[in-house]
């Protein structure tokens, strides 16, 4: 017998960061204003990470690229296993993600995270067993958010799988 599992996620979209709650509002200028220190020469893709932590910390992260290309770390990776190393016991709450290039033409089309990101930052969605936000932008215009990173990433591998 063949089914069909159907899995659908749902994603909220802002016409711009204004429309935003002021915590949030406050963790995307985070965002943005790390992007000053994402370290991309090769890409020229900045990226800038910005977590809540369920005490109001904010902790920040860039893409720190690097000559051996895959030796890079995302800066949603950076951020998170930095907020993981100081502040071990602290539920993660929210990550935004901002972006910039180098292009003529900035892209307003949020940008998400990558799949191992993804994969990454569901191992503290299960660790404290509550789920993250994500909130994605482009350079401007539109925010999306994510209510959980199991929406991000469904049938989602965890340790809650063996
Ligand atoms: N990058 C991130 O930092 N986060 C993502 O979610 C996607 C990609 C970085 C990796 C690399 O330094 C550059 O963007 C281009 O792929």
């Amino acid at each position: 017998m063949q089914n069909k599992l159907t899995i659908t996620s749902v994603f909220t979209t802002y016409e711009s960061v204004n429309d935003l709650t002021t915590i949030d509002k406050t963790l995307c200028q985070s965002a943005k204003d790390i992007l000053k220190n994402a370290y991309a020469p090769y890409s020229n893709f900045f990226v800038g990470a910005a977590i809540l932590l369920e005490d109001g910390t904010i902790v920040t992260g860039t893409n720190q690229e690097n000559a051996a290309y895959p030796s890079g770390l995302c800066a949603e990776r950076v951020a998170i296993f930095y907020a993981s190393t100081i502040y071990p016991t602290k539920k993660v709450v929210t990550v935004a993600v901002a972006t910039k290039s180098n292009r003529p033409n900035p892209s307003s089309k949020p940008v998400s995270p990558c799949g191992a990101c993804r994969q990454a930052l569901s191992e503290y969605e299960v660790k404290f067993n509550s789920p993250i936000k994500i909130l994605m932008m482009g350079e401007n215009g539109e925010v999306y958010e994510s209510q959980s990173v199991a929406n991000l990433l469904p049938l989602m591998f965890s340790s809650n799988s063996f």
